[in-house]
């Protein structure tokens, strides 16, 4: 496996990578990202992994600076899995002066997360770009956990006519249905037990809607409700359609309950997809 720092290195590793999978990440990698690794090696020839923290995704006051950075232990899992190579640049590698042209993702982005995380989608939209006219994928495999950010990515793609196939990965899930994130490190003992509380409701909505239910708001409000009593701060809990991320019409045929809520210190999102 090669660990690759400069875009000239990376550029010349490319030549001669055939059918190009790539699977950007931040690092600090989990069992989850692995399954992201072994998705990709079915659908190509070398699978490369980008490992970049991206500080344009972050707003102020979120976590950039206490972001886990371990890419010494990323490289040991990555070289168990098969990878072909690494993308590890350094911050002034790919920003060397600060970044004047953006990808400004349509207003979908402003809702959602976006709504509490200002500019977060035009940072990954800016950043992803810059990663795929670099490594020049065939695919780009990117985790259902993120769903807003694989919706945006997926639409990206197409609207810019970049000849990406985006893949949709299923969510890595703990044994008592947690969702795999590089932030449920950050998360205490007493955290970590109450935090799969998000996946329950998730699957309680799931069932509720899959057997008819469609009073979604009052749901949705008695879930946030439950959260808040157990100490957690929702920022939404919602349903939408899965194909549009708009709201649900009598047209929707795949819906997605979405969650995102902060416990401590340590913001948590999961969803589930609802064939109706
Ligand atoms: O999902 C992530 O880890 C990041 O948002 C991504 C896609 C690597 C862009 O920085």
């Amino acid at each position: 496996m090669k660990v690759l720092h400069t875009i000239a290195e990376l550029r010349e590793f490319r030549k001669q990578a055939g059918r190009v999978i790539f699977v950007p990440t931040m690092g600090n990698l989990h069992e989850g990202h692995l399954s992201l690794i072994h998705l990709a090696q079915q659908h190509g020839d070398s699978v490369i992994v980008s490992i970049f923290v991206n500080r344009l995704q972050f707003g102020i006051g979120e976590d950039f600076e206490r972001y886990p950075r371990t890419l010494a232990q990323d490289c040991a899992k990555l070289e168990t899995v098969g990878t072909a190579a690494v993308f590890a640049p350094a911050e002034d590698e790919l920003y060397p002066h600060p970044q004047q042209y953006c990808i400004e993702p349509p207003a979908i982005a402003d809702e959602l997360c976006g709504k509490f995380r200002p500019g977060h989608f035009r940072g990954v939209t800016t950043v992803v770009s810059k990663l795929f006219n670099i490594v020049q994928p065939d695919v780009a495999i990117f985790g259902k956990k993120d769903y807003q950010q694989y919706f945006v990515l997926r639409d990206m793609v197409l609207d810019l006519n970049m000849p990406i196939d985006i893949i949709g990965a299923e969510t890595g899930r703990a044994e008592d249905g947690l969702a795999l994130s590089s932030r449920n490190a950050y998360l205490t003992p007493t955290e970590r037990a109450e935090a799969p509380r998000i996946y329950r409701h998730l699957s309680q909505l799931h069932d509720a809607i899959s057997g008819g239910a469609r009073d979604f708001e009052p749901r949705c409000a008695l879930v946030a409700n439950d959260l808040t009593q157990h100490g957690w701060k929702v920022d939404y809990v919602e349903v939408r359609d899965a194909h549009t991320l708009g709201m649900p019409t009598l047209q929707s045929t795949r819906l997605v309950a979405l969650i995102a809520a902060k416990l401590g210190n340590t913001r948590l999102i999961d969803n589930i997809e609802i064939e109706l």
